[in-house]
């Protein structure tokens, strides 16, 4: 061995320690070749006339294949789901939902599984369908079927005028993976929350999530994706609801919203509410959302943090985003408190979760001047105007940073984003530095 070789055999050595010392190895990811097993799963649901749950056929489908399977929900086939489906120790499954699924039509029903759930006794959100472990693939159709009906207008409907959802509502689905993916997600009328999903390496594809209501009565609580992991991508989005279509939370890294739709009257592509346990150091960084157009729906582009919360938030962007009639085309605070008024516990008033590297590029479209907000109103002032007293509905970005350290390179764009009513469109802004943030692409009041 010459001495340049050695030489070079030590250092790859060295380099090789240093990688596994250093790097956290995600898991392989598993073999989808390797699903031999393969459950059918049956359904009484025609010949009971949509009253047998067939949900002990897909329990014990989940018990069958929970490793290496692929699990058929059959073509254009109905399904109950009258009880919560929990498969929490699938490893390497197909979920090929190509058949239709019904959640119980009577609130009181569901209302009592959620009442009488482990979730609820913990105070934590039930979901009806709950799937985790290593490579699970859900599977839905791109054509008329793969429907999840929730009969979630009921529920809007019988919410008391001003309040904000009827208790005990159970939320659709929890997916915890790595290596997985969610094709064809459709939802029909949710109850409330659409999709948490957790883990990393996971492509979700043509989701369809449709909670518009038909009366007057607001969908509370409809969220699309709630995420937090790595290595995430959502492509191609179809949401119409009545809360954020994907909010971004801690912790997240590397996550991709690409092509998407998204109306009736959403809250938009949100980061946060980040920062409410003063004692948790929340960290997101790399989240692209690009190419998206948003229609009625109160923000496009948000991020709140709560006041005392410590954390970062870092190399953050938006691009390609058309606004047609949207309220708050761009609103970041750091100053957040829930809309129900909570406050922050243990606020900190030293500290915030820090923004770094932010940035806002080719909006276009319509502020929504005329009939600003949305139905969630049931406060006056309502909670999106509160705090905000010079609002003029003509505002393409408002940004309340909390201090004139706490935000820096935040940077616009290319945005065209004009009033309905001809005004010239303003700004409201607080504490954004001109030395901390030359790229800022406004002049910001105070700074
Ligand atoms: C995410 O992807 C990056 C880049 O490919 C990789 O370095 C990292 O290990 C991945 N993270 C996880 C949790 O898989
Ligand atoms: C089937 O159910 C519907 C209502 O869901 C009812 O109108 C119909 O009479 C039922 N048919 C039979 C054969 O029971
Ligand atoms: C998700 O799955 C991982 C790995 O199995 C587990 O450690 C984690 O607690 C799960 N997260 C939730 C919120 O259930
Ligand atoms: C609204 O949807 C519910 C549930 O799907 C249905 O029963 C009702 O007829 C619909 N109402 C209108 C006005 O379309
Ligand atoms: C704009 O959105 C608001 C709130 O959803 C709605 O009431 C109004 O009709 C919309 N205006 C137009 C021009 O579509
Ligand atoms: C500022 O942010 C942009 C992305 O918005 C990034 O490319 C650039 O590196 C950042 N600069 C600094 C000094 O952080
Ligand atoms: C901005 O946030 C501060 C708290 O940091 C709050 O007191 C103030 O009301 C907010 N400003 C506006 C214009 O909302």
């Amino acid at each position: 061995m010459t001495l340049q070789s050695a030489l070079k055999t030590t250092i790859l050595f060295i380099i090789s320690l240093i990688n596994h010392a250093t790097v956290n190895k995600p898991v392989a990811p598993p073999d989808p070749t390797a699903r031999s097993n393969e459950c059918s799963i049956p359904s009484k649901y025609a010949s009971s006339n949509g009253t047998a749950d067939d949900s002990p056929a897909v329990l014990a489908a989940f018990v069958t294949c929970n490793r290496n399977a692929v699990i058929h929900f059959g073509r254009g086939v109905d399904y109950n789901i009258l009880t919560p489906i929990k498969a929490t120790n699938l490893n390497n499954v197909m979920i090929h939902m190509q058949g239709n699924l019904h959640l119980p039509r009577d609130i009181m029903a569901v209302q009592k599984v959620v009442s009488g759930s482990v979730e609820s006794a913990l105070s934590k959100p039930l979901y009806w369908f709950e799937f985790a472990g290593p490579g699970i693939d859900f599977l839905g159709n791109a054509y008329e079927d793969g429907w999840i009906y929730s009969y979630g207008q009921a529920w809007w409907d019988a919410n008391p005028t001003d309040a904000t959802g009827l208790a005990l509502r159970p939320q659709l689905m929890s997916l915890n993976t790595t290596y997985g993916s969610l094709q064809h997600f459709k939802s029909r009328q949710p109850i409330a929350g659409n999709v948490r999903l957790i883990g990393s390496n996971i492509a979700v594809t043509d989701a369809i999530i449709d909670a518009r209501s038909n009366s007057s009565k607001f969908p509370f609580n409809t969220f699309g994706f709630a995420v937090s992991g790595a290595n995430i991508s959502l492509t191609n989005s179809v949401i119409f609801n009545g809360d954020y279509a994907i909010a971004i939370q801690p912790d997240s890294h590397n996550i991709n919203f690409d092509g998407a739709t998204i109306g009736f009257a959403s809250r938009g592509m949100t980061i946060g509410p980040i920062g409410e346990d003063p004692n948790v150091f929340a960290s997101i960084s790399n989240i692209r959302f690009n190419d998206v157009t948003l229609i009625d729906s109160l923000y496009a582009a948000n991020i709140r943090t709560w006041a005392g919360g410590q954390g970062l938030i870092k190399d953050v962007s938006w691009s390609n985003i058309r606004n047609f009639n949207v309220t708050f085309p761009i609103f970041v605070t750091q100053a957040y408190s829930n809309p129900n008024g909570k406050q922050h516990s243990g606020k900190q008033s030293t500290s915030d979760v820090l923004l770094e590297g932010v940035s806002f590029k080719e909006f276009s479209g319509t502020i929504n001047t005329f009939h600003p907000g949305d139905g969630s109103c049931v406060t006056d002032p309502c909670w999106y105007n509160v705090g905000w007293p010079g609002l003029t509905h003509t505002e393409y970005v408002i940004f309340n940073c909390s201090t004139e350290l706490s935000c820096r390179n935040i940077t616009t764009a290319n945005i065209w984003v004009y009033p309905e009513n001809g005004e010239t469109s303003k700004i409201i802004c607080v504490n954004l530095k001109r030395n901390l943030n030359p790229t800022l692409g406004f002049p910001c009041g105070s700074g």
